[in-house]
């Protein structure tokens, strides 16, 4: 069984946020519950990235407030976001391609003894967090350059779950990827789901949107432009809304009343 929690581990009310002349984020409202996926979607300049961004301390909020677990926080530079427990793959991978997964996983948090790298620890280290997320990768002593893009994307989403963080934000992690190796990152994502990690996916693609995400949060001129429960929403809906196709009454009434479900209803 799947335990979405009552109050959103992470929320957002009201956030805007300009660069100069451009308003990239405006009045935007956003909840992650843990034990749920949201899809962030929105057309190019949406504000996607953005928002992301404002997350995981990259670009501080101008106007709003950000919530963590029901408390104001203040996320200034990344190591606050780090420490609530935010952690963020962004789409260049940013793995060394020289160095093997044990080495990627814990890069910049290696495990040390006496000052030397604890190799035997990091080794048994990963093994497990890769057998409990269910990703099955030939050895963990080749070089990253040697796995297929599925499987470096799924490294490099391991490698986030190093410092146990509580949301897990995915920044179009199956853009590059075929069918097969789409659905390899897709299982993870459930994964990610039933370990109780809440889950910001940002995607342009409507089938994954579909198979992963219980609720889509749609952006739009750095708007938001409704937030849909997946399971009773057509693919058509969502991109009207990305679009601002069809702004009707039905699709703002059911956009506002869409809501996480309660704890246990799954
Ligand atoms: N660092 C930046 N400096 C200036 N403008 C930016 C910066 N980052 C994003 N923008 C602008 O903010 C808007 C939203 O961009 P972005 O968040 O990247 O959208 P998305 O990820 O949805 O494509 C765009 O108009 C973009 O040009
Ligand atoms: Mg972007």
């Amino acid at each position: 069984m799947i335990h979405v929690s009552a109050t959103p581990v992470l929320a957002l009310r009201g956030v805007s946020k300009r660069f100069g002349a451009v308003q990239a984020l405006t009045d935007v409202d956003l909840e992650i519950h843990t034990g749920e996926v949201v899809a962030l979607v929105g057309d190019n300049g949406a504000g996607k990235s953005t928002l992301v961004k404002t997350i995981s301390g990259v670009h501080p909020i101008d106007e709003g407030a950000i919530e963590w677990e029901g408390r104001t926080v203040r996320i200034g530079r990344p190591h606050d976001a780090q420490h609530l427990g935010v952690a963020t793959v962004y789409q260049d991978l940013a793995l060394c391609d020289n160095l093997d997964v044990v080495a990627n996983l814990f890069l910049g948090s290696e495990l040390k003894s006496a000052s030397v790298l604890d190799e035997i620890r990091m080794e048994k280290r990963a093994r497990e967090l890769l057998d409990t997320l269910s990703i099955r990768i030939p050895s963990v002593r080749i070089p990253v350059a040697a796995l297929s893009g599925g499987q470096r994307q799924v490294v490099a989403i391991a490698r986030a779950l190093v410092g146990d963080p509580k949301v897990v934000i995915l920044d179009e992690p199956t853009a590059a990827l075929g069918v097969e190796q789409t659905a390899q990152v897709l299982d993870l994502v459930e994964r990610l789901r039933e370990r109780g990690h809440g889950v910001i996916l940002i995607s342009h693609n409507m089938a994954d949107v579909q198979a992963v995400a219980d609720r889509v949060a749609v952006l739009r001129l750095g708007r938001n432009n409704g937030v849909f429960t997946v399971a009773d929403t057509t693919p058509e809906e969502v991109i009207a809304a990305i679009t601002g196709a069809t702004d009707n009454a039905v699709t703002r009434r059911r956009a506002r009343t869409a809501t996480a479900p309660k704890e246990g209803a799954k």
